[in-house]
């Protein structure tokens, strides 16, 4: 593209499409920190397990590229799968160990191996200045930064901010599976967080009590809990008696569509 050749930055935006306001509020920073903005659309087949949605996966790229145009994006980067991977059984593959197994990894095997490896391969290709990744992903965000900082890739990583919906549901290409009585509950998960986080805030429960409420409160509205809790920030660690900086993550499943979300958080 020769941007950076001519002392251009550039901004990137990896993204796997069904573009919603979360992903143009990424794209916007881009656009504020970068002279270029380059976003990608790629559905990583890699990061999917057999049972999981890569096929349903809406795809609505001619929309998709409708708005990134009204977003002053310069490039829209769309690589099939054989350009990504050629062989994707033979691949190599880019694991970051604590981080990849803990949380999501738990029940989604091989997941975050499959965003590594993309995300590498996506930043090396583009070679951007800063890419832009979404808090609402905090586990993914999180890997990426410490996968960018042990493999010395020179893109700074930039956090935004989980854009939600007026009832507080954070916005996901998935929500459009949700059925109409389901996205009515959905917004729950987002209320039990807030909740579970004043509660801590005024010491009026512990960390595996509030799991424990979280757990009981949402799966009697229909959900069923995968995990809910509460980590360091910035690596995700079991928290120590004096770490204050803390966010609470939880993941849900409504039926057949998993719901992820967390608050970050501070203890004063
Ligand atoms: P995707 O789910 O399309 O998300 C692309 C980016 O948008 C991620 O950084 C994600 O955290 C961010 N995002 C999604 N919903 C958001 C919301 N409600 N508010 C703020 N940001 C939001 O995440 C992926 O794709 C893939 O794993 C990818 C990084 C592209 C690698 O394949």
């Amino acid at each position: 593209m020769g941007y950076r050749k001519s002392g251009e930055s550039v901004g990137f935006v990896p993204t796997m499409g069904n573009l919603h306001a979360g992903h143009l509020a990424l794209v916007d920073e881009a656009r504020v920190r970068s002279d270029r903005v380059i976003t990608s659309i790629f559905v990583n087949p890699t990061q999917f397990a057999p049972n999981e949605d890569y096929n349903d996966y809406p795809r609505t790229e001619a929309e998709d590229a409708k708005r990134l145009e009204a977003h002053a994006v310069d490039v829209l980067f769309l690589p099939s799968v054989d350009a990504m991977y050629g062989d994707v059984s033979s691949t190599t593959t880019v694991s970051v160990p604590y981080l990849s197994s803990i949380l999501c990894g738990k029940s989604r095997l091989r997941h975050f191996d499959g965003v590594a490896t993309a995300v590498t391969k996506l930043l090396n290709i583009v070679q951007p200045d800063i890419a832009v990744f979404g808090c609402k992903d905090y586990q993914q965000l999180t890997l990426v930064r410490q996968m960018v900082g042990d493999l010395a890739i020179p893109t700074q990583i930039v956090a935004c901010d989980t854009y939600r919906e007026k009832d507080g549901l954070a916005m996901s290409s998935r929500n459009v599976y949700l059925s109409e009585e389901q996205r009515h509950i959905a917004p729950r998960l987002y209320q039990e967080l807030s909740r579970a986080v004043d509660m801590i805030k005024q010491r009026k429960a512990g960390f595996d009590e509030i799991g424990l409420q979280i757990k009981t409160n949402l799966e009697r509205e229909g959900f069923e809990l995968q995990y809910a809790e509460v980590r360091r920030q910035g690596d995700l660690h079991p928290p120590g008696e004096s770490d204050t900086s803390l966010i609470i993550l939880a993941a849900a499943h409504l039926g057949n569509t998993r719901l992820i979300d967390n608050i970050a958080f501070e203890l004063t």
